[in-house]
């Protein structure tokens, strides 16, 4: 399918879901939602995947989520305070992917200043962790992948609280109790329950069912709540009323820190079960901090491209893609624009696949990451050599040096095969009135996390330490993402802020474990690069090439653009969907165009506070 073609039919069938929604939104006195915090502007906006217009935008996987942004920029809130607004509410609708127990990463370009920052609220390993902490001493050999992520073990001090206090206290105006609210009334009032919902309990019926109180908060008679019924959780609501009252100190220094500590070391799992207990303990959350980190930087297409640097490895990999792509340009004569789809998607794989061989050997939570020279056009234009236009690379890509130094084509190095990792995950994208643009990545690890829910707190636990490499990837070379005390394990997480000429063009985020690198690289290059509309690069068919594992959805393998990759050698293996990004447009003097999933987990949420037709 041509990409102008697919810009086409979509865009036209948008913009009339969007004219019909649109008349459709309740008047202010017809509201849902207190009046008192309403200050007169409740209306509700639809759910639709694109919307355009003015006075901020927010886009996330959630209706509910999206509007809660919303009000907050209504009741003039900058983009950080309706940022965190979203999130305490996709932790409360969506808590099987984000919430205060797990972690991420906020990337903020600040209009006053134009400055692009970012902070990590990454879930860390508790002191006594060791590189063999996932070594099971009675057999010397890693704990099955399933054991360690159901467990207690793979609990990380969560960086949630502790990164939404930053936020605020780096870029909000208003204070985090205020913006808890709205969540803490939808939790009590509970959420109907939808297909994806449904689906992503129904998945994890059986481990949820594990530990009781899991099953007691998530499940309705040991079963996935019905499509349609009403499903509450007045736990999660005492925990934000906890937060509101006593501050994010109450799980650093407080009573939820202590029921988190109590359930991570010694998780009430079910009669006859026994699952790994954790090593958290107060000493760990009280040592915890986020961090303001350096954004990473690359340029593409004359644009400032900015992610989020370690322990990510969101930002490195995105922008080495996005080099390669460049350098395969130059070395074919050829742009990416130019290309047919089959070509495009055949350089997009092998540009992920080289960018996953360069960050599984270089990059973790290590000193001495060489981020500046992995984000170099020198390196990409090295590593681009063994580019071939007609013929995929054998699997795995070795990986390079990114020395500093560098030739025509430098000598194949050693490889490392790609480790297993999880697809959850939540990404949102923010900008208000004031030039302040969020792109914030926030996660509990896999769907359902470790599957413990704190008792009486209703919050499901991460299992984030299983992103660290359980024993080295490969003999004899070195692995940056081992388990070690205090250390952050490995992310892909990816929000990303573009820039042009200094002014916010883009902002970019999705979840999907180690698909997030590729699902972000391919929006942004089928926007940039396929003269699609934003909303068809968030649609369009998705491929990740992680230099092993090359993923597609159904509606690649089974087209021709799917036989031409196979042709070329691409071992393409079903996987659908992948990712669910976000992202805004802007669009200049004030204007943004929110945009969101069409149909991927049932469809995202674009909107802004001022809609234009
Ligand atoms: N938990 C997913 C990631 O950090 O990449």
């Amino acid at each position: 399918m041509s990409p102008q073609r697919s810009r086409t039919i979509l865009a036209a069938g948008l913009v009339g879901a969007l004219a019909t929604s649109l008349s459709l939104v309740a008047p202010s006195s017809a509201l849902a939602g207190g009046g008192h915090h309403g200050g007169g502007h409740r209306a509700q906006l639809p759910k639709v995947p694109t919307m355009t217009g003015y006075g901020g935008a927010v886009a996330s996987v959630d209706r509910d989520a999206s509007q809660a942004g919303i009000d907050v920029l209504r009741r003039g809130g900058n983009a950080a305070d309706a940022a965190i607004a979203t999130a305490a509410m996709l932790g409360v609708v969506e808590p099987y992917t984000s919430g205060i127990g797990g972690g991420g990463f906020f990337v903020w370009r600040d209009g006053r200043t134009g400055r692009v920052t970012t902070i990590d609220g990454r879930e860390a390993a508790p002191a006594s962790f060791t590189d063999k902490a996932f070594i099971d001493p009675a057999t010397g050999t890693p704990l099955p992948f399933t054991t360690a992520v159901n467990s207690g073990l793979s609990v990380g001090v969560p960086g949630t609280p502790a990164l939404w206090q930053r936020v605020l206290d780096r870029h909000g105006t208003k204070r985090l109790g205020s913006l808890l609210e709205p969540a803490e009334r939808k939790a009590v009032e509970g959420i109907v329950v939808d297909q994806s919902f449904h689906d992503l309990t129904a998945e994890n019926e059986a481990r949820f069912a594990t530990f009781p109180e899991t099953s007691r908060v998530f499940l309705r008679d040991g079963k996935a709540p019905a499509v349609g019924s009403r499903w509450n959780n007045p736990d999660i609501a005492r925990a934000y009323r906890e937060i509101r009252l006593h501050g994010v100190d109450s799980i650093y220094h407080g009573a939820l820190g202590r029921a988190l500590v109590a359930e991570a070391r010694n998780p009430s799992a079910k009669d006859g079960v026994s699952v790994p207990k954790g090593q958290i303990t107060m000493a760990d959350l009280a040592a915890y901090r986020a961090l303001d980190r350096q954004p990473t930087h690359a340029r593409y297409r004359g644009l400032d491209v900015y992610g989020m640097g370690v322990p990510s490895s969101g930002g490195i990999a995105v922008g080495e893609i996005l080099n390669l792509l460049e350098a395969y340009d130059q070395r074919t004569g050829r742009d990416l624009s130019e290309v047919s789809d089959a070509e495009y998607l055949h350089r997009f794989s092998e540009a992920s696949a080289t960018a996953f061989a360069d960050r599984n050997r270089w990059v973790g939570d290590v000193p001495g990451v060489p981020t500046r020279e992995l984000l170099s056009q020198g390196f990409a234009n090295e590593r681009a050599c063994t580019f071939s236009e007609s013929t995929a690379l054998p699997r795995p890509v070795p990986f390079g040096s990114p020395d500093g130094a560098y030739a025509a084509c430098a000598p194949a190095a050693g490889s490392t095969p790609a480790a297993p990792d999880g697809r959850s995950t939540t990404s949102l994208s923010v900008s208000d009135r004031w030039g302040n643009v969020v792109s914030f990545t926030t996660t509990i690890e896999q769907y359902g996390g470790s599957g413990i829910t704190v008792p009486g707190w209703g919050f499901l636990l991460n299992n984030e330490l299983t992103d660290f490499n359980f024993a080295p990837l490969a003999p004899g070379v070195p692995d940056p993402n081992l388990p070690g005390p205090g250390k952050r394990p490995r992310s892909s997480m990816s929000p990303t802020i573009i820039l042009r000429d200094g002014q916010p063009y883009l902002s970019v985020g999705s979840p999907g474990g180690a698909t997030i690198i590729t699902t972000v690289a391919q929006v942004i290059t089928e926007y940039l690069d396929r003269d699609k509309a934003l909303v068809d690069a968030i649609a369009a068919p998705r491929l990740s090439s992680r230099n092993g594992t090359e993923n597609a959805e159904q509606a690649l393998l089974s087209s021709p653009e799917g036989a031409a990759l196979r042709a070329q050698g691409h071992v393409l293996a079903l996987q659908d969907p992948i990712g669910n990004a976000v992202a805004i447009r802007l669009l200049g003097h004030g204007k943004a165009e929110a945009a969101a999933e069409t149909t991927r987990r049932g469809g995202g949420s674009a909107m802004v506070v001022r809609p234009t037709r």
